[in-house]
Parts: structure tokens; C-alpha cells; sequence
């Protein structure tokens, strides 16, 4: 039998309270240092360091941390390379509110190509994972940052015209918001509307209709995007 993990989570914001949860459920072994705390970190018996804070924060907190190097270190940044921590990121949008638990197991991991087995990384984690390479990490992010967060804004953008423009109610953009994410997950085609059918007089008075809100030139942007491509 391998060593039994002891995690120490480095932060306790999104990402750290979800996977909290899920390693409470899964009975593995952990603490949590914050610098809210003002405490040294506590190391003893710790053998996984999980890095739970901003990208931009991963580097300097571990060079200011030499103390961790002899660990195994995991950051769970999906753009960020560095030789001073493994990257294992969570194919997933980890909001304010936990999740049931069945949602922290479908989870994919998306861990550097040259690191250890995901079991020695995150050993007790029943998750599937893929190796890719640190090379394509930034514009694997990228692509991840369009797709979930900025359609997330998209979305949001829609519901407060609705209630607070349209005087319409949000739940009636539900049924279309689950069709749209039923579509793109079934279907090879799931692109509908004025671009799909060329109605270029309906695109034109969408973005007439858009003058003076900053999503007019989104609009414009996506209909560059989709006559490139
Ligand atoms: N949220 C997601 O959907 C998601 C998905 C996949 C991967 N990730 C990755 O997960 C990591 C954490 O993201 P998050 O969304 O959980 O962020 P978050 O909710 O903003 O939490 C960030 C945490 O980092 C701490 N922190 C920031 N700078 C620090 C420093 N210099 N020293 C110590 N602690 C510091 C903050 O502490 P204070 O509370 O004291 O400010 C906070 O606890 C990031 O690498 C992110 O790319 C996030």
C-alpha cells in the first residue's frame, strides 16, 4: 500500500471550499491555511500541497515558501506553467455554492504532460484525467475562458435586460438556456438563428437595436468569428 496522503489546502477561496467538500466525502485527510489566519503553515505530517489561490499569486507564494519544496506541489491553474509546482486543472466552474458530490466525480483533471501518475499527484481522487502538453496549456485555456466564463457573462448580460429593460421574467429564458445546452451536448449542428440562414437584414437591426451597449461590439466580433471560420 502507497503513503496515505495528507493534503494542506494554501487558500480557502472557490475552489479550495468545493474540493474541501469533495475530500470530505471521499475521507481523505486534509487542513486549510489562509493568510486571513496569520498562522505559520501547518506542515507537519503534510505530504500534498494543494495551491488553491489566483494564478498569479502560485509563483511568489512559493518562492517565499522554500520550506514546501521537498512536497508534492499542485496548483490547479489552467494557463500557468512553472517547474516549482505540478498543474492539475479542474475542467470545471467551481461558483459561490457547493455542488452535490456527484458533480466533483465527473470531473476531469487536466494535468501537466511530464507529471507524476494522478495517482501519486492526487492519490484517493477517483476522477478521470488527461495529459496535456504544458506548450498548449495557454490556448487550452483560453478556449476554456470563452466557453464557460464569457458565455456565463453572455447569459447574465441577457437575464438583466430581461428583468430590468424588457420587464420580462429570467425563468423565461430557462427553457431556451436548457435547449441550447442540450443542442451543443447531442447535436452536430447546434447553431441556429439570422447567421445560420444568412438573414442579413435581421443581423442588421440586432445591432442597430445593441447602440450604446458594450455587447454591441461582441455581437460584431461573433459575426467576424463565424464568416472566418
Ligand atoms: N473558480 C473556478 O471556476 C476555477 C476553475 C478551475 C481552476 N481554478 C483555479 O483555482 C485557483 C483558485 O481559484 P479560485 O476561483 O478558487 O479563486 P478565489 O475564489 O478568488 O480564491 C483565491 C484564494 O487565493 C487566496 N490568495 C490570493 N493571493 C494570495 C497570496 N498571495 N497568498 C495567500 N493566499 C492568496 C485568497 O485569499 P484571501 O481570501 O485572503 O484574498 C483566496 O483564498 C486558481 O489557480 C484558478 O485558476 C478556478
Amino acid at each position: 500500500m502507497g503513503q496515505v496522503p495528507v493534503y494542506l489546502f494554501i487558500g480557502n477561496g472557490r475552489v479550495s471550499r468545493h474540493l474541501q467538500h469533495y475530500f470530505q466525502h471521499l475521507k481523505l485527510e486534509f487542513r486549510v491555511w489562509s493568510r486571513q489566519q496569520h498562522r505559520p503553515l501547518p506542515l507537519e505530517g503534510v505530504t500534498h500541497v494543494l495551491l488553491s489561490i489566483s494564478d498569479d499569486s502560485i509563483v511568489p507564494f512559493l518562492l517565499d515558501h522554500p520550506e514546501l519544496s521537498p512536497l508534492k506541489l499542485i496548483h490547479f491553474s489552467g494557463s500557468l506553467s512553472t517547474p516549482l509546482a505540478w498543474g492539475a486543472h479542474p475542467l470545471m466552474t467551481f461558483s459561490h455554492e457547493l455542488y452535490p458530490i456527484e458533480a466533483y466525480r465527473e470531473i476531469h483533471f487536466v494535468i501537466d504532460h511530464d507529471s507524476p501518475e494522478f495517482s501519486d499527484l492526487l492519490p484517493g481522487l477517483p476522477n478521470p484525467h488527461h495529459r496535456l502538453s504544458t506548450e498548449l496549456k495557454a490556448r487550452y485555456h483560453a478556449e476554456c475562458v470563452l466557453s464557460g466564463n464569457f458565455t456565463s457573462m453572455l447569459w447574465d448580460h441577457f437575464f438583466q435586460v430581461m428583468e430590468k429593460q424588457l420587464g420580462l421574467p429570467r425563468q423565461a429564458a430557462l427553457p431556451y438556456l436548457r435547449q441550447i445546452t442540450h443542442n451543443l451536448q447531442h447535436q452536430v449542428n447546434p447553431l441556429t438563428g439570422p447567421l445560420v440562414r444568412g438573414d442579413q437584414a435581421t443581423v442588421d437591426r440586432n445591432l442597430k437595436a445593441l447602440e450604446g451597449d458594450p455587447y454591441q461590439g461582441v455581437y460584431t466580433s461573433f459575426v467576424t468569428a463565424y464568416r472566418a471560420v
